[in-house]
């Protein structure tokens, strides 16, 4: 059976996996929710509701009414807005994931929760950084997703939640812009050079940062989720990647279809500290071999598809 609740459904990430899962699972299977109302595409096309994800009891009604039995959680503040308000991060970050494992552990339901790159800082090795290692970060945000890492493992290990997850990199997209992140260079460098012909990057050229596009990352969602328990070693927060990029590398990549686009920079210091913080590289093995991650897109197809459908 497949009843399944999307928290965070209007975010970049639920605008692309509510329509997929329904797709896959049957309109009415799906139940969007989020802390704001959303537009038709989502309401309409299946069954929505307004929902604070921090409000457990608010959950677990919604849970049970929708008769769940897998919640994907996206709802979260995410790097940058984190940085502005630390509280607030902790609090979303946090206050919503516990309350969806507690309904999970009361309606054996099993719980997507992704985490990210994020988790990673100034200690951590690199290139690559190992699935395995320190998770020290520095910022509130990434500080939330280690210990959301190990509330998932906790939850699993004492009450048998079915917690799985993967850590994504910077996900590109169309559509829902990004929600405030460290990453959203990468997808606004795409729009303004079809606007504009022209980018002010907030990171310095040379920053070097995973990446996926959304196709992949929807894949690596409903993939962990689908994986066999049995070949499951890390089962939550699988390292997954798909490419390396910096601005001027992708400013490099876009000349190819549009050869008058030019890129200039206008660091801002917060979130390039976060970026230094965070590896150039990581190491995605244990998720191709526990199971059988591998993206589609590299930076040749992804760039190619974007300026695709934003140029129409
Ligand atoms: P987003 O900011 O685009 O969307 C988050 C959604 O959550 C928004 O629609 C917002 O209205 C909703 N929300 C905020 N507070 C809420 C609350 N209290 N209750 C219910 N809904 C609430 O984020 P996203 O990019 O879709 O990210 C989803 C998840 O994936 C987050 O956990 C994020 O940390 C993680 N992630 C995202 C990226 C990325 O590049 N987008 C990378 C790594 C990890
Ligand atoms: N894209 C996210 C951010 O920059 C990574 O988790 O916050």
């Amino acid at each position: 059976m497949n009843r399944i609740l999307v928290t965070g459904a209007g975010g970049q990430i639920g605008s692309w996996l509510v329509p997929k899962l329904r797709e896959l699972y049957g309109e009415s299977a799906v139940l969007a929710t989020d802390i704001r109302s959303l537009g038709p595409q989502m309401t309409k096309a299946g069954p929505f509701q307004v929902l604070d994800a921090t409000d457990a009891r608010a959950v677990g009604q919604a849970a049970m009414r929708h008769d769940a039995d897998v919640i994907y959680h996206l709802a979260a503040i995410l790097s940058a807005v984190g940085e502005r308000d630390p509280r607030l991060a902790w609090h979303v970050n946090m206050g919503s994931l516990e309350a969806v494992l507690e309904v999970a552990r009361e309606q054996h339901c099993a719980v997507f929760t992704p985490s990210s790159i994020g988790v990673f800082g100034p200690d951590s090795p690199k290139d690559p950084a190992p699935q395995d290692t320190i998770l020290r970060p520095g910022t509130m945000y990434g500080i939330t997703k280690v210990a959301g890492e190990l509330l998932c493992d906790y939850y699993h290990r004492h009450f048998g939640v079915d917690a799985r997850g993967v850590r994504f990199p910077g996900l590109i997209s169309y559509g829902a812009p990004p929600g405030g992140g460290t990453t959203d260079w990468a997808v606004d460098i795409f729009y303004q050079a079809v606007e504009s012909g022209r980018y002010t990057c907030f990171l310095s050229g040379r920053t070097q940062l995973d990446m996926m596009y959304m196709p992949d990352a929807i894949r690596a969602a409903i993939g962990i989720m689908e994986a066999d328990p049995e070949r499951l070693v890390h089962r939550n927060a699988f390292n997954v990647t798909a490419m390396q990029l910096t601005p001027e590398g992708l400013a490099e990549e876009i000349r190819k279809h549009l050869p008058a686009f030019t890129i200039a920079y206008d660091i801002d210091p917060v979130r390039q500290d976060i970026a230094d913080s965070w590896p150039d590289r990581i190491d995605d093995t244990a998720a191709r071999d526990e199971w059988g991650w591998k993206p589609d897109f590299d930076t040749v197809a992804m760039t190619t598809d974007m300026l695709t459908h934003l140029k129409g």
